[in-house]
């Protein structure tokens, strides 16, 4: 049976249809409320809008749940491989022995870059942020490989090139930066491997592979795999419903991550972790000033949008990150600071009261310091976690049968119209 909520306003009533999800999430419709009323609806940063309908990811911020395609996230990151992620997230269901050798295969054959795209590199500043290149070269991407003869094979071919070609490139850049040879990918390594391998293997050491560095990228990879409607996520889909190229919209998407609020937090968490002990270990302090209202300082890797209970994907990267340490004998004075900050902000009454908890970045940058990756790449590796997440958002929005150009209105608060004077009467 159809439900609706009523509108009551200026005497009148207009009812709205209700819309409840497959986990019984409960939206209104409000697509005829202008054109009905004459009002929008005002929602900055969009906390209570639904900008579409999607069957990829499902989370709840209260309980802490995280599912893809139902799934639940603490599953894959113990069983799957992140190749079977990806497949999951963009095809909506696991893939049998077949097609997941397909699959490798597809990626294998298209993870060489065209060796033009070196000399893009090497002009790069030598200071250049890596996520600003990323973004940059993946829209670069298009002019080498323009389009294809029909679009279905354009889109499938487009998603397979940017899952191959996107990890070749990041480990290369990385190897350009520091002046070093490129290492090409290998089709006997894993997809996880093979980064490790194009990211440390030289010709004066090969690189020695652990298997513990491995599994952590595995699982770093597949807990980064998708989020629903991000900020980075929304960027492609907005940017996507411009009929865009998808390189273009990937591309945007990597830009948004950049962001120290998003993505680029599990940067911001490193540098903040070593102001603190530089600043002499005082995590109190730390805590105080997150609390000031005056001061800008946030405790980075802290809070979430949606997440108003510890992130269960935070929850698994702490246990992994200790066990990690743990086994490859690391010790890194950065974790026991991570750890007593983390012990007195969840008691201070401030987090406490405004539901503040450790977000996936809080441990994430100890896990990839530990396997070796420096701490400019930490948002880099974000984006290949993410991509599959973004590819398989923009697939659902372009095949939505009800597809529009994203395009929100405003409540404008400028100057009423006057008349222009000109320069010499002013
Ligand atoms: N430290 C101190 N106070 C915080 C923090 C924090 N990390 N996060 C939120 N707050 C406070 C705000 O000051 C605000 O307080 P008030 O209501 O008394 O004014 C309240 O909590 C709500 O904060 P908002 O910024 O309104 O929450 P929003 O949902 O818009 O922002 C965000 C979420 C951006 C993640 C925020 O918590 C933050 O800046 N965290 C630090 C950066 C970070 O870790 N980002 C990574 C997020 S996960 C990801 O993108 C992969």
């Amino acid at each position: 049976m159809d439900e609706f909520v009523t509108l009551t306003y200026n005497g009148k009533e207009i009812m709205l249809p209700m819309v409840t999800g497959s986990e019984g999430e409960k939206a209104i419709d409000i697509s005829s409320l202008r054109a009905e009323t004459g009002f929008i609806t005002l929602d900055p940063g969009y906390a209570n809008t639904g900008s579409c309908l999607s069957s990829i990811t499902f989370m709840d911020g209260e309980k802490g749940i995280l599912r893809y395609r139902g799934i639940p996230v603490e599953q894959l990151a113990e069983h799957s491989t992140f190749k079977e992620t990806v497949y999951l997230l963009i095809n909506g269901r696991l893939p049998d022995r077949d097609e997941l050798t397909q699959f490798s295969v597809m990626l294998n054959d298209n993870s060489l870059v065209h060796t033009d795209l070196k000399a893009f590199y090497q002009n790069y500043p030598r200071r250049a942020h890596p996520m600003g290149i990323l973004s940059s070269m993946v829209n670069t991407l298009k002019a080498f490989y323009p389009t294809l003869e029909t679009v279905e094979e354009e889109i499938n071919i487009t998603m397979t090139r940017l899952l191959a070609k996107v990890r070749t490139m990041a480990a290369m850049s990385y190897k350009i930066s520091r002046g070093h040879e490129i290492v090409f990918p290998r089709a006997d390594l894993t997809y996880c491997e093979n980064f490790l391998n194009m990211m440390f293997d030289s010709p004066v050491k090969s690189y020695e592979m652990k298997r513990e560095a491995v599994n952590a990228l595995r699982v770093f990879w597949i807990l980064h795999a998708d989020h629903e409607q991000n900020c980075s996520t929304s960027a492609v889909r907005m940017v996507g419903s411009a009929r865009v190229n998808l390189y273009a919209a990937i591309s945007s998407g990597i830009a948004a991550l950049w962001g120290p609020l998003h993505g680029g937090a599990n940067q911001a968490v490193i540098e903040m972790l070593t102001n603190i002990q530089n600043d002499g270990g005082n995590c109190q302090k730390a805590v105080q000033r997150a609390r000031d209202k005056n001061d800008p300082f946030r405790l980075m890797g802290f809070g979430h949008r949606v997440y108003k209970t510890y992130d269960p994907r935070a929850k698994i990267m702490k246990k992994m990150c200790d066990e990690l340490l743990e086994s490859m004998h690391i010790t890194d004075p950065l974790l026991d600071t991570a750890r007593e900050l983390e012990e007195i902000a969840l008691k201070d009454p401030y987090f406490v009261d405004h539901n503040l908890y450790p977000n996936i970045d809080f441990y994430s940058g100890i896990v990839l310091r530990a396997i070796g990756i420096p701490t400019n790449m930490f948002t880099v590796l974000f984006a290949l976690g993410r991509l599959p997440g973004w590819i398989a958002q923009w697939r659902e929005s372009t095949d939505d049968p009800h597809w529009k150009i994203s395009r929100p209105r405003q409540i404008y608060t400028g100057s009423q119209k006057y008349d222009y004077v000109p320069i010499h009467a002013r």
